[in-house]
């Protein structure tokens, strides 16, 4: 972007504008607008994808004659612009709230009952609701501004996400300008009878007082926080994963965390490439517009050309919710995307209002109803093993292809040998798999009714896949393992881990290039990665010029990745990426780490003894020395560890801590508060920003609730510290 008019060049000219073209683009503006609102909020195109591309390529090419024509919220500055490097603070002027959940009928009935206690209601009450498919992407705000949009944000921490507006902008679906209405009442109910006309006489006094007379509205609002969902198809998931193995580059787990990723991305033309799409559907700070209902907000979204799910129900009385569950338990495979639940609202604002939160953590008017873990039935056609990075002997079952939860399943992990037995799973079983969230697909069950009598049991081979050597399995463990240092299998995996996201973030050496790498024996240990050239690169399979110079490029910058990256990436049994965190803010140096002894390794908070020895064990090996001196000779040279935050996340933030806690200990938590930037105190006060209540909290609980200090439970908590997937 030119900072000064002096950089423009003073001996070309430029052409300018008449009229006429500017009327033209104006025209073309308009034109493509609207076939975006008519594709895209209506589902009811006009144009030819031809005659779409046609009035698209015109205005493009006139913006590039004439740049002064240009606006921020043309159609065509949807490809991405300027990359960005960090992103910046977004502030939500109303909370994100998150929601209770119910996890059957019982839930739901319970919900409407305390519901009706809460209005001081009985049976009588006829409760209207609006049911909609609980979207599984990741939530955004957005703002307009007199119609226009002005920036949009991700979710943060409910009060303060990220400024992703330079991305939003290339989603399609997404107006850049909301299509004024004409003049109308605001409408106080959409349907006969309403959930105000069946409340009991006193609380619809107040209702109406509050909401007569019905004001006149028309246009836009003067501003507006927008909210939906950014989420990815199962069609746009699976082309995108398909070019990136093609690449050899890491695939994403399901189409969320692609979302996730693609929204996340610092360059605005990568997102442009991976098609997202969203559904609009709630509204914080809102001037100069008022919505009656639930029912009305998505009407009058979808009218001023934003994107709204159809698959919405107005229900009266929680019976027809249930059914509404039920119906779309049953079909939500067939939908194009994925749904985790369905999120009931009251519909009225005014029962909305009168209803109010739970805590500053979710609303009392809404509930997402979670279906449970998805299940289907396919059969086991055969079990491998495979071999991984420290040499055990995963078997893994191979299964006729099915669609789970969006995605196509063929394999799911049988863990070990002692699994395999305890669930009896042979080969030609009929079983039950399930996906929960984003794990590895698992087999539940085998459905022994279905047995033939041909199904033939497993048996862990007694010789490495790969290698050949004689496997061991040491006594009381449950793993299989090759013992050879030597196992091509395990060598690749070894690279393979130490170039991935979760050690040294080598892009560009995914499976595929780590295995040639491997094989060729160009690569021995993961050092020899440092002394590739760019001519052995270019022996193997689709490698051009440009993407061995990336790689070559990548394998520099790695060099000098944290401490606890190159500590994860050196593979030592037990040793993840938390624990690796751990050991490089415990150590500070791969120094210090390498010559500490069984006792002061087993003295570092989370790391227990028998993973002290064996990481003592890994360090005495001669081969590990020999590794590490080969790669402090190749220049890398992890960045130590120091106690700096390593993250702003929770910068400015003060948690407290009570209760006891049953995924973390107190300290770790606190630690967690600490690397993220925040402080960590022992005591509530008006600077307190949350207090984390474990079980059995006590008055630290009561006083954060006298002066409204926000409560989170651990989940919550937890979910706060973790940046969005992306793998
Ligand atoms: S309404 C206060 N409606 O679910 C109510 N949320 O568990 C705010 N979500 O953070 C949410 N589809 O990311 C609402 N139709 C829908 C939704 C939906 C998906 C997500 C959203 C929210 C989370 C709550």
């Amino acid at each position: 972007m030119p900072t000064s008019t002096n950089e423009l060049p003073l001996t070309t000219e430029v052409a300018r504008a008449g009229a006429q073209e500017q009327q033209r683009a104006e025209e073309l503006r308009q034109q493509i607008r609207r076939a975006n609102y008519l594709y895209y909020a209506q589902d009811a195109p006009e144009l030819s994808d031809a005659a779409y591309d046609a009035l698209m390529r015109e205005l493009r090419e006139l913006e590039e004659t004439y740049p002064e024509l240009l606006t921020a919220d043309s159609p065509t500055q949807r490809v991405g612009t300027d990359a960005v490097t960090t992103f910046t603070p977004y502030p939500h002027r109303v909370p994100m709230l998150s929601l209770d959940n119910a996890f059957g009928a019982d839930d739901l009935r319970a919900w409407e009952e305390k519901l009706r206690r809460q209005l001081g209601a009985g049976p009588e009450l006829r409760i209207e609701y609006v049911c909609e498919l609980k979207i599984d992407g990741l939530s955004v705000n957005l703002t307009y501004e007199d119609g226009r949009f002005v920036a949009g944000g991700t979710r943060g921490d409910g009060l303060m996400g990220e400024d992703i507006s330079p991305n939003l902008r290339t989603i399609s679906a997404l107006p850049m300008q909301l299509l004024p209405l004409p003049p109308r009442a605001a409408k106080i109910s959409h349907t006969e009878p309403s959930a105000a006309a069946s409340l009991p006489a006193s609380l619809f006094d107040a209702v109406a007082l509050e909401e007569a007379p019905a004001p006149l509205q028309q246009g836009v609002p003067t501003r507006i926080e927008i909210r939906g969902e950014v989420f990815m198809s199962h069609r746009e998931f699976a082309r995108i994963n398909a070019e990136l193995e093609e690449q050899g580059g890491k695939t994403f787990a399901n189409p969320r965390n692609a979302a996730a990723g693609s929204l996340r991305q610092k360059d605005p033309s990568e997102t442009a490439r991976r098609r997202l799409d969203v559904f609009l559907y709630a509204v914080g700070e809102c001037e100069g517009w008022s919505f009656q209902s639930q029912h009305d907000l998505l009407q009058t979204y979808r009218e001023w050309g934003l994107r709204t799910n159809p698959n919405v129900r107005v229900c009266s009385g929680i019976e027809e919710v249930i059914a509404f569950c039920d119906e779309w338990g049953g079909k939500k495979g067939e939908l194009p995307y994925d749904i985790d639940g369905v999120v009931v609202k009251v519909n009225t604002f005014a029962l909305q209002r009168e209803l109010g939160q739970v805590s500053s953590r979710a609303p009392r008017w809404a509930i997402a109803y979670k279906y449970p873990a998805l299940q289907v039935r396919t059969r086991v056609e055969s079990i491998e093993v495979q071999v991984g990075r420290t040499g055990a002997l995963t078997p893994v079952a191979n299964l006729t292809p099915v669609a789970l939860a969006g995605v196509t399943v063929a394999r799911a992990t049988l863990h070990n040998e002692d699994e395999i037995r305890r669930k009896d799973v042979r080969v030609g079983d009929t079983v039950v798999i399930q996906r929960a969230g984003e794990v590895i697909p698992e087999i539940v069950e085998v459905v022994k009714g279905e047995r033939t009598g041909e199904e033939s049991e497993f048996f862990m081979p007694s010789h490495c896949p790969s290698c050949g050597s004689p496997v061991v399995r040491p006594e009381g463990e449950a793993v299989t393992r090759c013992p050879n240092e030597e196992c091509p299998k395990k060598l690749h995996e070894r690279v393979r881990y130490f170039a991935s996201r979760a050690a040294m973030d080598i892009e560009g050496l995914g499976d595929k290039q780590c295995e040639q790498l491997t094989q060729s024996g160009l690569v021995r240990d993961v050092a020899d990665l440092y002394s590739l050239t760019k001519e052995q690169l270019l022996g193997f399979e689709r490698m051009g010029d440009k993407l061995a110079t990336k790689i070559l490029a990548h394998i520099e910058e790695s060099k000098t990745r944290p401490l606890a990256r190159l500590i994860s990436g050196l593979g030592i049994r037990h040793i993840g990426e938390h624990s690796s965190e751990v050991l490089a803010s415990h150590f500070g140096t791969l120094e210090r780490l390498t010559a500490a002894s069984v006792d002061e390794l087993a003295g570092v908070f989370e790391i227990g003894r028998r993973t002290a020895e064996s990481i003592r064990a890994f360090f005495d090996e001669p081969r590990t020395q020999q590794a590490l001196d080969k790669l402090h000779d190749a220049g890398v040279r992890p960045q130590s560890h120091t106690n700096a935050p390593q993250s702003d996340r929770f910068a400015g933030k003060s948690f407290v801590f009570t209760g006891t806690l049953t995924r973390l200990k107190r300290e770790e938590a606190e630690a967690m508060v600490k690397r993220l930037g925040g402080r960590a105190s022992g005591s509530v006060s008006k600077q307190t920003s949350y207090l984390v209540a474990g079980t059995e909290a006590g008055s630290k609980l009561t006083k954060a609730q006298e002066i409204s200090v926000p409560v989170l439970t651990e989940d919550e908590f937890l979910q706060m510290t973790e940046e969005p997937a992306e793998e």
